[in-house]
């Protein structure tokens, strides 16, 4: 295992980034970022006479060390992954704790993946541009030259000049969030500077910028708390967007506050952005971003939320040291979230969700049959390995299922939650390997555990845990089913009357669906896909006609859907609905840009009618997001070289 991030060319064992200051303009008719970043670094060693970051796509304009012009700072060859290392000599050599500081100018080009500009059109109020990053996993460079590693954490403070407002993931300093918006100034016309600080020392993942036609509506926060919540959205999708999160989003974060310890960020907002937003979420510090298929209007989807704040400890706070050790974050979270489920709602929600991670294992599993290294929890990248490719829902279910596995082994929540504190408390601010994880673990109940303990930690295997592949989890785990049960027996009675022909015979009501959730009825339809036979194409027009389900306007639901019919006799039937959707020739009129629904509705549309597919893909590529665009691209076995950067 590497103990050097395999992604990253920065000397930062020898010397790292503390502080960031961003002068930045925001161009939107160029599309581009230009301006300054300007590093104050600290040797960690003796003897340091360079300084590497790492940059992709960006034009380098010139460099000053403590305010002087340096002229041989040389930008390396493109590394495909990794991007151009930009080595900066020193005028002078550093000892072990001395700083000095070092300004770029550059701006950034329309080859990077990590900014996407949208056209007017491609936004809700279709009168203005809009521009978002995403930087996780090593695509910060392409924002700014940063030494792009996790294990680098800095503070930040940005002024921004746009004439669109502009958020960061940072606390607003001026103008005032709850003010006029954009400082009362004419919006797409004025230009405005806004100014940003982080207090908090993050890793470089976490910077994070959106512009666009943005306005704020504060949440009301329960007595006694010192942070602020509210959302951002375009104004078209205000009254929705507020009324989706504002009953949950404060009472999850002071849950998370129970469970974990103070929120250390002083705001907790949410924004929602674009189709194109290709995560359910991204927890970027103090401005959580969103799909805008959370918008369910039901209020069903807010289980990202709890999983996104929950990293405020468990990624934001406590952070992996690398690719590598994904799975601190994610695994971590997602089993807190869960924890959450149980406290906020009751055990029975724990195992609903429990259930739906563990199906999306399985299928992450199986997609990563001839890519073993992939199915493990702790990865060993090569150097320059892409982890865009290796992301999947294994260092989520495995290390969740993990943590759950501990959690039982050692006697359950009881025992586990002050391990847990302990955990944070120990690690807040660091960014650690699984082996630093473990070792504390023992440490904690060697400390405050019982000799029956540690003969239960013994017990685990934990080889095979964090170090094998396969195609199951190492221990086959039970969950609270209370509320998988009545889904399951509905799947079960459709596939029971698989061989009755006359389909007016079957007993069906277009109510069988009323009692489910949402969740639920996720569960329901991959029972269905689970089973070894598909139902007859006759079935499944039946099925829809009932339950309505190729015009459902939930995402959730509707990609299962065409996941099931696409496997089935009636895949031909389907696939033009599913094409029509994924791209937004439907009644959204939006494209699906989430990962999670348009990449396995494009796989299994593949499998069905490949022509379809790639001309539905090329004919509206450019609307997606550039990672999405790579991915899909990827799984349909296309070549984007040569097309990427037209768009
Ligand atoms: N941090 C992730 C998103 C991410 C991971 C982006 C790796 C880029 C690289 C975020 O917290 C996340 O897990 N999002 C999930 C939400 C879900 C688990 C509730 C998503 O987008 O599906
Ligand atoms: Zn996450």
């Amino acid at each position: 295992m590497h103990e050097v991030d395999p992604t990253s060319q920065s000397n930062y064992l020898q010397i790292a980034t503390k502080h960031i200051t961003f002068d930045w303009t925001v161009d939107f008719d160029n599309k581009v970022i230009a301006g300054t970043a300007t590093h104050e670094l600290i040797a960690k060693n003796d003897e340091v006479s360079e300084v590497i970051f790492d940059t992709s796509y960006l034009h380098i304009e010139g460099v000053k060390v403590d305010g002087d012009a340096v002229q041989d700072f040389r930008l390396g060859p493109k590394h495909e992954v990794m991007g151009s290392a930009l080595r900066v000599p020193l005028p002078r050599t550093l000892s072990a704790g001395s700083s000095i500081l070092v300004e770029i100018t550059y701006r950034t080009t329309a080859n990077g993946i990590a900014l996407q500009f949208l056209e007017k059109e491609q936004t809700q109020g279709k009168t203005f541009p809009f521009l978002f990053s995403q930087c996780q996993p090593i695509h910060a460079r392409d924002l700014a030259p940063v030494q792009d590693t996790p294990s680098v954490k800095l503070t930040y403070s940005a002024s921004v000049r746009s004439v669109l407002p502009v958020l960061l993931s940072a606390k607003r300093i001026s103008p005032p969030s709850d003010g006029p918006a954009h400082d009362g100034k004419i919006i797409g016309k004025d230009e405005v500077v806004y100014t940003y600080d982080q207090p908090t020392p993050i890793p470089s993942y976490l910077l994070a910028i959106a512009a666009g036609n943005l306005q704020y509506q504060s949440f009301q926060v329960p007595d006694g708390k010192q942070w602020k919540s509210g959302v951002w959205s375009e104004p078209e999708l205000m009254d929705k967007s507020f009324w989706e999160f504002s009953r949950d989003t404060t009472r999850f974060l002071a849950a998370a506050e129970n469970l974990a310890g103070p929120y250390r960020f002083g705001v907790y907002d949410l924004l929602v952005l674009p189709p194109s937003f290709p995560y359910g979420g991204m927890e970027n510090p103090c401005l959580t971003f969103v799909t805008p298929t959370l918008l369910a209007g039901d209020r069903s989807l807010t289980d990202v939320v709890i999983h996104e704040l929950t990293h405020s400890w468990f990624g934001n706070g406590v952070t992996h040291a690398h690719a590598s050790h994904f799975w601190l974050n994610e695994g971590w979270t997602t089993y807190v979230e869960r924890v959450l489920l149980q406290i906020i709602h009751s055990p029975a929600h724990r195992g609903l969700s429990s259930v739906i991670g563990y199906k999306a294992l399985l299928d992450a599993l199986a997609l990563f049959e001839d890519k073993p290294k992939y199915q493990k929890l702790v990865i060993d990248f090569n150097y320059g390995e892409d982890p865009d490719s290796a992301y999947s829902r294994v260092p989520y279910d495995k290390g969740a299922n993990f943590l759950l596995h501990i959690e039982r082994t050692l006697g359950g929540l009881a025992v586990f939650l002050p391990y847990v504190k302990d955990y944070i408390a120990t690690y807040m601010g660091h960014s650690i390997s699984t082996e630093t994880w473990k070792n504390h673990l023992y440490a904690y109940f060697q400390k405050n555990g019982s000799e029956g303990q540690i003969e239960a930690l013994n017990s685990i295997d934990w080889d095979a845990w964090l170090h094998q592949s396969g195609l199951r989890l190492p221990v086959e785990m039970e969950y609270d089913l209370t509320l998988v049960n009545p889904a399951n027996a509905l799947a079960d009675r459709w596939y029971e009357s698989r061989y009755t022909t006359d389909i007016s015979k079957l007993d069906f009501k277009s109510s069988d669906l009323d009692s489910l959730d949402a969740n639920q009825r996720a569960v329901f339809l991959e029972r269905l896909e689970s089973y070894n036979e598909s139902l007859p194409a006759g079935h499944l027009f039946h099925f829809d006609k009932l339950y309505s389900l190729s015009t459902t306007l939930s995402a959730e639901i509707r990609f299962r859907f065409y996941t099931l019919v696409l496997k089935s006799p009636a895949a031909m039937y389907f696939v033009q609905g599913a094409a029509n959707w994924v791209i937004g020739v439907d009644d959204t009129g939006v494209i699906k840009g989430r990962m999670k629904f348009c990449r396995p509705v494009f796989r299994a549309m593949f499998k069905v009618n490949p022509d379809l597919t790639i001309s539905t893909f090329k004919q509206a590529r450019t609307q997606f997001h550039p990672i999405a665009q790579s991915l899909i691209a990827q799984d349909l076995g296309l070549d984007l070289t040569g097309l990427r950067g037209s768009g």
